[in-house]
């Protein structure tokens, strides 16, 4: 591969130096990247600096290269209330990440929108979720990037061979045996919290092998297995889980999997990450779902949970902008706006500028979500199945279990 411009050889002074420090063996060749570090809330002024010298240097990205949401609707901004001095700037960041080739698909589900990998192929994702499902739900091979090694794979199609590109690095660290119901994908999320708090101090960053559970059949599995990877990420960094005869890894060496993991845990009850997560007080300002983003089939089911009623309370729900658009062509759209449910895409709800909003108090069914909130914005949340979201987005107060 030739590649040109100061920008690329910035991208391979930065991977080299990566791969030094995590003791790579070599550069590994990658099929897609997904840059995060997109929302101008996060980055500031310092982040959109970088990239837009970055940007100058004429370098462009040599493989499939998408963007994680940023802070805004680029659509609908002024009518959800965010401001043009914020949007100014958001702008600036995609502009950048375009101007280094990067598309804006802005979401953190690129699975959904044509770019999810192949069993095995190696892949330079950033997003936390996004990782965590690749690795494990479709078998993938990928690191946690950060911002700036995602910017450098895309520009060079490498990055470094080290920890979950390997297969030593993918064994588990620990065999989880569950003995509760995992019901909902709320109840995936929890689940993946509780997880993820138990294998963070694990060496070398935890693996979970996990037994005893499995995703419900239907509309509702991946969204479960999206939730649970989720909740996992967010709570222990976790990268991987391998799920007994579910995820491909364990279907194919589950036995030998499962023996190389060198410790035991037992998960009895979800309730202490029901409590820890469902923090919630007063009135709600916003019913947030879709995070990660929504897919077709999960639009599709809170279409028929709300079955034509009107929501009394601001209901968003999050997904990507292809995924709006197909919404739009197949009717679910016209469902749901008809209902009073809004389609925001671009958007991440944790890191959208909430204040600037008036938002502080939010209902959601994702435990990433209840776990950020608060301590990104001071946030109170509701936090419960898909199920009580939509009743609370009907009933305009959240009903207890
Ligand atoms: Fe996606 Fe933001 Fe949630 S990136 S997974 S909507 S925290």
């Amino acid at each position: 591969m030739k590649l040109s411009g100061a920008g690329a050889a910035k991208a391979m002074e930065i991977l080299t130096a990566l791969g030094r420090i995590h003791g790579a063996r070599g550069m590994v060749e990658v099929g897609s990247v997904q840059v995060s570090g997109v929302s101008y809330n996060n980055i500031g002024e310092h982040g959109l600096a970088f990239l837009e010298e970055w940007a100058g240097m004429g370098s462009r990205a040599v493989v499939n290269a998408t963007m994680n949401p940023g802070g805004a609707d680029r659509r609908l901004w002024k009518s959800l209330g965010f401001s043009q001095g914020f949007i100014r700037k958001q702008e600036r960041v995609i502009a950048a990440l375009e101007g280094l080739g990067i598309k804006p698909t802005l979401t953190c589900t690129p699975y959904h929108v044509g770019a999810a990998p192949k069993l095995g192929e190696h892949v330079a994702w950033a997003e936390s979720s996004a990782v965590c499902f690749a690795n494990s739900v479709l078998g993938a091979r990928t690191n946690r990037e950060g911002g700036p090694s995602a910017i450098a794979a895309a520009l060079t199609s490498m990055t470094p061979r080290h920890t979950l590109h390997t297969d030593e690095g993918r064994l588990p660290t620990r065999i989880v045996e569950v003995r509760c119901a995992v019901g909902t994908s709320a109840d995936a999320g929890t689940l993946g919290y509780l997880i993820g708090r138990l294998v963070a101090s694990d060496r070398g960053g935890g693996i979970p092998y996990l037994m005893g559970v499995e995703p419900p059949a239907g509309l509702e599995c991946l969204a479960w297995l999206k939730a649970l990877g989720a909740g996992m990420a967010a709570s222990g960094s976790v990268g991987l889980f391998h799920l007994d005869g579910v995820t491909p890894e364990a279907l194919a060496h589950g036995r030998k999997l499962a023996a190389a993991a060198k410790r035991n845990s037992v998960i009895t009850s979800l309730a202490e990450g029901r409590r820890a997560l469902n923090c919630g007080k007063g009135r709600i300002d916003l019913v947030a779902v879709g995070c990660p983003h929504a897919s077709p089939e999960d639009l599709e089911r809170i279409t028929g949970l709300l079955n034509g009623r009107k929501a009394r309370i601001p209901f968003w729900i999050f997904t990507a902008e292809d995924v709006r658009r197909r919404a739009e062509a197949e009717g679910t759209a016209a469902a749901l706006k008809k209902s009073g449910a809004i389609l925001v895409s671009d958007t991440c709800m944790v890191v959208a500028p909430l204040k600037e909003l008036g938002i502080m108090t939010v209902a959601t069914d994702s435990a990433k979500a209840a776990f950020y909130l608060p301590s990104h914005h001071g946030a109170s949340v509701y936090f419960g199945s898909l199920e009580r979201n939509v009743e609370a987005a009907v009933r305009g107060v959240w009903v207890s279990a």
